[in-house]
């Protein structure tokens, strides 16, 4: 790899993106940026304010404030706040305070691995490499399923389901950056893949795609 390669990942919840991105970026020795981490933590910041979630002016100052080493708040992982996180999305003011952040990560020495929603289409529409990974609604389901059982949580399999439904038709109905496959974006479905697989497989593809160009 170059040292300034971008590596852009999108896809849906659940679809494996974050565990494949986190295993590319380590393979290639490139920096990682879970980008959705950055709308989760606009939503705990509006709710902590004691605002609504779709308040423009708040989402905007939340977004605007906010501090990179507050990522790691382990909150920030529930499902809860990923659908908190879907709806602070839709706003275009937060969408465009956190644009710089991205892309400037995205030209980290020795390369960056970034994932998300609309990576390949806005953040780094010049990424040098794009995967777009999908997974059927029911395996996406029973990967978030297995989640809340191993943390103990109990959730009947039909509400998870409902739930990423639901999350998926806000995501790719939004009328800003909404998440739908890049141009040039190679195809990935892990519905019948593990995480080693998922990883086999990239790889394959990313070395097809270089032999290519
Ligand atoms: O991990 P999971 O796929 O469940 O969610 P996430 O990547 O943390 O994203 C949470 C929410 O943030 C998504 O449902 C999107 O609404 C939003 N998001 C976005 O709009 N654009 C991104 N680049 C990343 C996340």
């Amino acid at each position: 790899m170059r040292t300034s390669t971008i590596i852009a990942i999108d896809g849906p919840a659940a679809s494996g993106k974050g565990t494949l991105a986190k295993r590319l970026a380590a393979h290639f020795g490139m920096a990682y940026l879970d980008t959705g981490l950055l709308y989760r933590a606009v939503a705990r910041d509006v709710a902590a304010a004691g605002d609504a979630l779709d308040d423009p002016a708040s989402a905007l100052n939340a977004a605007s404030k906010l501090d990179a080493q507050s990522l790691d708040d382990p909150a920030l992982r529930g499902p809860l706040a990923g659908d908190a996180a879907s709806i602070v999305a839709k706003i275009p003011q937060v969408r465009a305070a956190l644009l710089e952040y991205q892309r400037s990560f995205a030209r980290a020495d020795g390369g960056a691995v970034l994932d998300g929603r609309d990576i390949g289409t806005v953040v780094c529409p010049d990424a040098d490499i794009k995967i777009f990974v999908t997974a059927s609604d029911e395996a996406r389901a029973t990967r978030r399923h297995m989640e809340h059982e191993s943390r103990g949580e109990t959730i009947a399999f039909e509400k998870v389901l409902e739930d990423l439904r639901r999350r998926d038709s806000r995501d790719k109905e939004r009328n800003i950056a909404p998440l739908e496959q890049a141009a040039g974006a190679l195809f990935l479905d892990t519905t019948t893949l593990d995480a080693d697989q998922a990883f086999a497989a990239a790889l394959l593809l990313i070395e097809h795609a270089r032999r290519r160009s």
